[in-house]
């Protein structure tokens, strides 16, 4: 199948992911059907996408007929399974992240889409090869990670599977590109993919720094936010969700090490509730509906020096799994997947691999974690010449 084969999309799941991903790829020109479980949610959804297509217009960012293209023809929504995969060449599945939903979800399309369509799933965390066991031809099967809000980043991870062609791949590639995204491809089927992996060491050295108690967590963000950080690492984690954010941590002490293992406190937290903004309680209190931080005082202790040195340790994991093979791809994943100004391996070209090797040591020592060991590459400075 070529780019110009492509002329219908159907969209599994209509909420926060499904709906981002129709609109854009609707403003696109491409044909686009969502499909969910209940008409409100479809109805909810298509409201959404007016209202962000109205804000564009406003803006001037899109012209008014691309609005009206997309509403009056290209966005149609169904309930029925048959009726939005049948003729579509791309299917884009953004159910929950439950894997035994998502392999239902699949096992039904397989036996109703067409042989060539390409079947794509949004998990953010699950194993692409694992989901795509279930479908009758798991080579033309692959992850398609788009990032939350989907009409604002521009990232999407061109995930393979196991058995994924790369006639698959490059074909979602070209689609990615259509749609205005920009698409890094992922080689390997590993826990977290490029972006999320690469951050993982730093939500556990979070984990540890709360049940080490030594510092305050207002005071570690007051210190982030000084240098630009829109929202402190602490904040961020009651505003994504202290459940969300112990998910992952298991997922990865599951699938990496068992360093990432939910810290006592956060186990607490999640056993009463406490799950940051949306129960009014996490690490902050969210009572007046935003955190209270007070920006005289600062903790500089743990520094974006810090958070970059573990991430670019990750990074040279990533890079020698060979999940990547480019640091261009890797840095690129995070400008475009969290608008980062730079990625780690262009903020640490110029940078004393001994630096960098103390500092990880000193938080490999004080926190007890073996993820934070340097690697060999980090040490003797040869992350440097890795491939662009
Ligand atoms: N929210 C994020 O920040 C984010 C970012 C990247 C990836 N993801 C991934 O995207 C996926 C969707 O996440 P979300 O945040 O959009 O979830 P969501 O809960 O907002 O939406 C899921 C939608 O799927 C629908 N659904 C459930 N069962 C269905 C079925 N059998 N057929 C059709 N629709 C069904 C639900 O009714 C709901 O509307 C998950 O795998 C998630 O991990 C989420």
């Amino acid at each position: 199948m070529k780019l110009e084969d492509v002329k219908k999309i159907a969209i599994i799941g209509s909420g926060a992911m499904g709906h981002g991903i129709a609109q854009v790829c609707a403003v696109a020109g491409i044909n686009v059907v969502i499909k969910d479980i209940k008409q409100e949610f479809l109805d909810n959804a298509v409201s959404k996408v007016k209202e962000s297509l109205t804000f564009l217009v406003g803006k001037g960012k899109i012209p008014q007929k691309t609005l009206d293209n997309v509403m009056n023809n290209l966005l149609t929504t169904t309930l029925d399974t048959k009726t939005a995969v049948a003729d579509a060449q791309i299917v884009i599945e953004a159910v929950p992240e439950i894997l035994d939903l998502k392999k239902s979800v699949f096992k039904e399309i397989s036996g109703l889409a067409a042989k060539d369509t390409i079947l794509a799933t949004n998990t953010s965390t699950m194993s692409i090869s694992e989901i795509g066991a279930v479908v009758d031809r798991p080579e033309r099967f692959v992850g398609m990670h788009f990032f939350n809000p989907v009409n604002r980043m521009k990232l999407v991870e061109v995930i393979y599977g196991n058995k994924t062609t790369d006639e698959t791949a490059d074909l979602l590639v070209a689609v990615t590109e259509k749609i205005n995204k920009k698409p890094i491809k992922v080689l390997k089927d590993s826990p977290g993919f490029i972006v999320n992996r690469i951050n993982a060491p730093n939500q556990a050295l979070f984990s540890a720094i709360l049940d080490e108690g030594k510092e305050k967590p207002c005071e570690i963000d007051a210190g982030m936010k000084e240098t630009g950080m829109p929202m402190g690492p602490f904040e961020l984690a009651d505003y994504v969700g202290l459940d969300v954010f112990c998910h992952t941590l298991s997922y990865y002490s599951k699938t990496l090490s068992k360093d990432y293992t939910p810290g006592k406190l956060l186990s607490e937290k999640l056993k009463n509730n406490e799950l940051g903004m949306k129960t009014g309680k996490g690490i902050y209190d969210w009572s007046a509906g935003k955190a209270v931080i007070d920006l005289s005082k600062k903790s500089t202790t743990i520094t974006p020096m810090e958070l970059l040195a573990v991430q670019l340790n990750e990074a040279v994991k990533v890079y020698k799994e060979e999940v990547s093979t480019s640091t261009n791809d890797i840095d690129n994943s995070l400008v475009f997947g969290m608008n980062a100004f730079m990625g780690p391996f262009g903020l640490c070209a110029g940078q004393d691999p001994k630096i960098l090797t103390d500092t990880l040591n000193k938080l490999s020592e004080r926190f007890n974690l073996e993820i934070f060991k340097p690697e060999p590459e980090i040490i003797d400075g040869s992350y440097k010449n890795f491939n662009k």
